[in-house]
């Protein structure tokens, strides 16, 4: 089943580009370049307040959500983590959508919380990957996402489709709050279509990914960094190397390094920098050069501009294409994944099964 792969987890961060599209492909309408979503029986344009709920790695991908609907839309938004979610008591206006995200639909926290939200009387919202889950069965409004069975036990693709769905739903907000209009829909809708060959472009990195591998391999501790919808990026790329490789990983927003995490820098703390080129590029370089006045040996995810500014005296480079920003985090999802899948297997871990963690975390 893995076929040419050595792994599950590497085979389905190949399959990114193909279950992206075809995830797009069920929130597009191709006749008109509109976004569409599945038949809803409320009024999503009298949503006021949208409250996002979801663990690990799809909690990340809510993160990255927020962004782009407070962006689009102009519909504030609340996230946290279920486990703390649940336990806070949050505030529940009327006509608020609780949107929950979930690879399996069984994750035991964000359910309890999404139970909490139906009481209280919210929309509930579900964007899954299991389309026969408890989370989708209970659910006002079910986004699925068509990313296939995930088997490796970190999770990739399920994390890019999540994305794809979460930036549909966002545009479609938009359009129907009156902020943005058709051309501007047709734009996103663009861009959206765009991501499939830019993650192939992506994947082509392999090789050079591979080769950076041994020069993590051997940290205690890994710093991730980055600014706007890329800092969730930093802390999921911190996630996956904690994971499967063992080995301590922060993800932080590039502009907090100086309130705390800089004393770690040291030659032996390899800092990864997630910094497509653009408006926030010049403040992460500014951060860069902060990093490595402390000896910090950085390794600068950008794209080709970015690298010819800012790529000398780093230890290590990764090309990424030239995306629209919209896109850029599902694109750069896959160098940190790559990372950490092939610094796993220089240490020679289990990468499809690493210790201590199950595929579902179907208890509290
Ligand atoms: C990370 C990972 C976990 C899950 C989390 C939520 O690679 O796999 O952090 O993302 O347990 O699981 P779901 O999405 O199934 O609710």
């Amino acid at each position: 089943e893995k076929g040419n792969y050595r792994h599950y987890m590497q085979k389905e961060i190949f399959e990114q580009p193909t279950v992206v599209a075809q995830t797009l492909r069920s929130y597009i309408r191709q006749s008109d370049n509109s976004v569409a979503l599945p038949q809803i029986d409320f009024d999503l344009s009298a949503i006021k307040r949208i409250t996002i709920v979801a663990c690990g790695t799809s909690y990340y991908a809510g993160m990255v959500a927020k962004y782009w609907i407070e962006q689009f839309a102009r519909v504030p938004v609340d996230i946290d983590v279920a486990s703390e979610f649940r336990y806070r008591n949050p505030v529940l206006e009327n006509g608020g959508l609780a949107l929950f995200i979930s690879q399996s639909g069984e994750t035991a926290d964000t359910l309890a919380a999404l139970r909490h939200c139906k009481q209280a009387g919210q929309t509930i919202a579900v964007v899954v990957n299991v389309p026969t889950s408890s989370m989708a069965r209970e659910a006002d409004l079910l986004l699925p996402t068509h990313a296939g069975p995930e088997i490796g036990v970190a999770s990739t693709k399920a994390f890019t489709c999540q994305l794809a769905v979460l930036a549909a739903l966002a545009a479609r907000l938009a359009v129907t709050k009156g902020q943005m209009d058709r051309t501007e829909e047709q734009d996103v809708v663009r861009h959206l279509l765009e991501a499939p060959a830019a993650l192939n472009a992506a994947l082509d990195h392999d090789d050079d990914i591979a080769a950076i591998a041994p020069l993590i391999a051997p940290a205690r501790d890994v710093l991730y960094l980055g600014r706007g919808p890329d800092y969730p990026l930093a802390m999921e790329g911190a996630l996956k190397l904690k994971e499967i490789s063992y080995i301590h990983a922060e993800g932080y927003a590039s502009g907090e390094m100086k309130h705390g995490p800089i004393a770690l820098i040291d030659e032996a703390v390899p800092v990864i920098v997630l910094a497509p080129s653009g408006p926030l590029f010049e403040k992460t370089v500014s951060n860069m050069e902060e990093v490595r006045a402390r000896g910090g040996q950085i390794v600068l995810i950008s794209d080709r501009e970015g690298l010819a500014e800012a790529g000398d005296g780093c230890l290590a480079t990764i090309e990424m294409p030239k995306v629209h920003p919209l896109i850029a985090p599902l694109v750069y999802a896959v160098p940190v994944q790559l990372l950490a899948y092939h610094t796993a297997c220089v240490k020679g871990t289990d990468v499809d099964q690493p210790r201590n963690l199950a595929k579902s975390v179907t208890v509290e």
